[in-house]
């Protein structure tokens, strides 16, 4: 793209202070700020202004879930189904690490942040070594994908290389990056983090798929007859992957998803509930359970929204070829940006003072027919860290591996 036609592009959305500094930068510069400007999608900046109208939502009722003494009552047939899909190198596994972790405070991936208190027991490593359970267990290995973004990507590939992928075999991990969007002020004017940059933020963990396909990792999932992808998020150190019963329960339910879920610990935690929307499979998230909502009751007369997802999700992948095309809703969330002031000088920000712009993998539910929500037990499979300290913290994920028997 060359500068008449960023000009063109930054005019139509209402943007030019973007080229305030282009004088300024020498030829490279220029270039990156060219190529940034044809590579970014400004129609979601003019969302923020009907931000409450964006995602209304359709009629919520219960879901049927499989509840824990059903699955305690087919284990061994469940497990047997997953195990024989593992062996045949059907099931891959997909860890969502693009995201910038800012409630936990670090500027370096979520992944490499030391739980240990008498040894190093990184957060990839927990995971990894979760998985070996299964690759133990079932005797293979289990093709693992790794989303990164544009600003974590080096450190975390670099991490696994210096750390021998925790034993993982190397041949079965494949990295690739998220798209970023631009991060905005209230009013959906770009930030600029540097002269030659606008502010930019990982556009949510919703277009996992989508980036895989763009780095043609979809293809090799094709060529390695991979049919399941079980994707995980990086900051639940308790993370079963790519379990075995899980597995098993979702293919032999014939559902296009699976989707572990945990009782709720109050009504109003904040987890996103199972639900159907419309008659479909959905989630409602936390912000959007009305007291109607929270007092309702199922059937049985147990509370009807109880069961909250933990972002362990099992995705049949000719499912998601058809429904990739398709655009997720859009997330509109208050964050911390750093920005050049008047002076042109970086400012890093104490408090929110602007948007970023996010889908979610929890929204590609509701796009699919069918859904298996699987109930596992949170002492044992939930232990997120988004916090430094307090609720979901490095803190209460440590009490809760050491329950499970896990040294740090
Ligand atoms: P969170 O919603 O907890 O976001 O991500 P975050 O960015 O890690 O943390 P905060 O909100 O800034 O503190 C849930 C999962 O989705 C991944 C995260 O890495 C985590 O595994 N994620 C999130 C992405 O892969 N990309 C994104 O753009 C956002």
């Amino acid at each position: 793209m060359n500068y008449q036609e960023a000009y063109e592009k930054l005019e139509k959305y209402g943007q030019l202070h973007v080229l305030k500094y282009y004088e300024e930068l020498d030829d490279g510069e220029k270039e990156a700020l060219l190529l940034q400007i044809e590579q970014t999608d400004f129609e979601v900046l003019s969302l923020c202004e009907k931000k409450e109208a964006l995602n209304p939502r359709g009629k919520i009722e219960p879901i049927e879930v499989m509840q824990l003494p059903e699955i305690e009552k087919k284990r061994d047939e469940y497990t047997k189904i997953g195990l024989d899909a593992i062996r045949a190198g059907k099931v891959g596994a997909v860890l969502l690490a693009g995201g910038m972790g800012t409630r936990l405070g670090s500027d370096a991936p979520k992944g490499v942040y030391n739980i240990g208190l008498t040894k190093e027991v990184f957060i990839f490593q927990r995971l990894i070594e979760n998985l070996m359970d299964v690759v133990e267990q079932a005797g293979a290995w289990v093709p693992l994908y790794v989303m990164t973004s544009d600003k974590n990507h080096d450190t975390t590939v670099r991490f696994f290389e210096d750390k021998k992928y925790f034993g993982y075999n190397a041949d079965y991990v494949t990295f690739f990056m998220q798209d970023m969007a631009p991060a905005s002020d209230y009013q959906g004017r770009v930030y600029m983090e540097a002269k030659n940059k606008m502010s930019t933020s990982p556009n949510g963990n919703g277009g996992w798929f989508l980036s895989m396909k763009k780095w043609g990792v979809t293809d090799k999932v094709r060529q390695d007859g991979v049919e399941w992808l079980n994707v995980f998020a990086v900051d639940n150190v308790l993370q079963r992957i790519a379990d075995p019963c899980f597995v098993g329960a979702t293919i032999a339910t014939d559902s296009a998803v699976g989707a572990k879920v945990v009782a709720k610990t109050a009504a109003d935690e904040k987890v996103g509930a199972m639900c159907l929307e419309d008659g479909r499979p959905s989630i409602v998230e936390y912000y959007d359970m009305t007291p109607e909502l929270m007092a309702a009751k199922n059937a049985q007369g147990g509370p009807a929204y109880h069961f909250g997802v933990i972002l362990n999700y099992l995705f049949r992948v000719k499912d998601l070829e058809d429904i990739v095309a398709r655009r997720l809703p859009l997330h509109i969330v208050e964050k911390k940006i750093p920005y050049l002031d008047e002076k042109g000088e970086l400012v890093k920000p104490e408090e929110p003072n602007g948007y970023k712009f996010e889908q979610l993998v929890l929204d590609m539910i509701h796009e699919l027919d069918s859904c298996l929500p699987y109930e596992v037990v949170r002492s044992r499979e939930f232990a997120p860290i988004k916090n430094k300290t307090g609720i979901d913290s490095v803190e209460s994920a440590r009490k809760l591996c050491e329950e499970n028997g896990i040294e740090l």
